[in-house]
């Protein structure tokens, strides 16, 4: 079986979204416009209330999914289609945005720690007008994989061990796990051999194919059937794989689409409240 190595390992850059959130943003950045068919990852990850609080008000998306993974903190997501939600530690939202949704996503809390992950996955050509969806996922609803050495592993979407993630019918086909390496653990995966795959290392340091990935580092890997990650120390990943579209990307702030005509008329859509 091919084993993936790592290609590239950046740092995450500190910066600025929303309305003043504090955030660690790799893809999506200067340094990695996306890595198809994922398009930006924000970690965010403070106890300072003031790098979180001003929270991210209405804002409008069209053409591609955000999915957003609370690992502490609650964050209230409202919009304008009246839909509502509170996403708690351990939970899920993975938004398809389709043709567009203006909504809010802000902290329901005014002190303590807020942390986890935003990250923007692409839609095809074909389906960048659809309808939106969501999938709202409360934390027991993802299942938590204990292996015997102490490894454990969240399945947001995919299939470790027999146990299936609560994310379905999502174009990338996607993998989303969050896995807890203790000292000494090992973690191997399979994924299909040319979907795009990352790992993100948000606690300790860990080693994948021999190269040491430290905290707040993105690690880009290789094409392959398998994934396998060790930790002497112990260290916390998300891992994703996903389906490449390999279709031409235009893209202008919250807008993700094909064309620069399709990003005038979402503009045009969006300002004459056609969203
Ligand atoms: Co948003």
């Amino acid at each position: 079986m091919s084993q993936r190595t790592v290609t590239n390992v950046l740092k995450s850059q500190l910066t600025s979204d929303g309305a003043g959130v504090t955030l660690r943003r790799s893809i999506g950045s200067q340094m990695l416009e996306e890595l198809d068919p994922f398009l930006l990852l924000d970690n965010f990850g403070t106890e300072n209330p003031d790098d979180y609080i001003a929270g991210f008000p209405d804002h409008p998306h069209r053409g591609f999914e955000t999915v957003t993974y609370m690992i502490k903190g609650l964050m209230r997501h409202r919009d304008n289609t009246g839909a509502e939600g509170l996403l708690k530690p351990g939970g899920v939202q993975w938004m398809t945005a389709g043709r567009g949704i203006i909504h809010s996503e802000m902290p329901e809390q005014s002190e303590g720690e807020m942390s986890g992950f935003q990250l923007w996955v692409n839609l095809p050509a074909s389906k960048k007008m659809c309808e939106p969806r969501y999938q709202d996922i409360d934390p027991e609803d993802v299942p938590t994989v204990s292996r015997e050495d102490g490894t454990e592993i969240r399945v947001i979407a995919g299939i470790v061990d027999g146990v299936e993630g609560p994310v379905n019918g999502i174009d990338i086909e996607p993998v989303y796990l969050d896995v807890s390496l203790p000292g000494g653990g090992t973690f191997q995966h399979e994924v299909p051999a040319v979907h795009t795959s990352f790992i993100y290392v948000f606690e300790g340091i860990v080693d994948v194919a021999g190269e040491p990935v430290g905290s707040d580092h993105l690690a880009i890997l290789s094409e392959g059937e398998q994934i396998s990650v060790s930790s002497s120390m112990g260290g916390r990943f998300i891992l994703l794989a996903g389906r490449p579209f390999g279709e031409p990307i235009a893209r202008y702030g919250p807008f993700v689409m094909n064309t620069k005509d399709e990003i005038r008329q979402a503009i045009d859509d969006f300002q004459n409240g056609r969203f």
